[in-house]
């Protein structure tokens, strides 16, 4: 169980390295004047190798929690919020692919100042599922 749990911590890391970086790409594309044609491809490009990679890391983290909670028995109250944390999560995750296809059509409507905000929302999920997951406290 220990060697699954630690594979599921090392999981989410890694996809919250990317959740927490794809949005802060967004920020600069959105102030990205439209004759900086060679800084917007190369933020474009940052940002779909960056969506690639944190995918399956995404569905390895969830897979991961999958096997610890249906494969160990865990549950209670903390684990049903925690899952609906994570579809959050996941929504959220989508959410930046379909951003990621608007930036690429040039169909951005979003200002920078409104990624700064969209940003924030993996850490306070984050520290929500921490307090649930390790305080437990229902
Ligand atoms: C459907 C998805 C998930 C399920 C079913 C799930 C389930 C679980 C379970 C059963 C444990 C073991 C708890 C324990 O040992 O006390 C665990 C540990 C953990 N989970 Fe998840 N998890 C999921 C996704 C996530 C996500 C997205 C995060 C981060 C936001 C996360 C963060 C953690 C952490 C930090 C631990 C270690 C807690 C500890 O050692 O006390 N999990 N998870």
């Amino acid at each position: 169980m220990l060697i699954v749990k630690a594979l599921h911590i090392w999981m989410v890391i890694s996809w919250f390295a990317g959740l927490f970086y794809l949005p802060r790409i967004y920020v600069n594309l959105a102030m990205v004047s439209a004759d900086s044609v060679a800084e917007r491809d190369r933020l474009l490009l940052m940002a779909g190798k960056l969506y690639k990679f944190m995918t399956p890391l995404g569905i390895l983290a969830v897979l991961t929690g999958l096997w610890l909670w249906l494969g160990f028995g865990f549950g209670g109250g903390w684990l049903h919020v925690k899952i609906a944390l994570v579809a959050v999560l996941l929504v959220y995750h989508w959410h930046c692919g379909r951003l990621l296809k608007d930036f690429r059509a040039g169909g951005n409507r979003y200002s920078h100042v409104w990624f700064r905000f969209y940003n924030e929302l993996p850490v306070i999920v984050l520290l929500a599922v921490l307090f649930l997951v390790v305080l437990k406290p229902f």
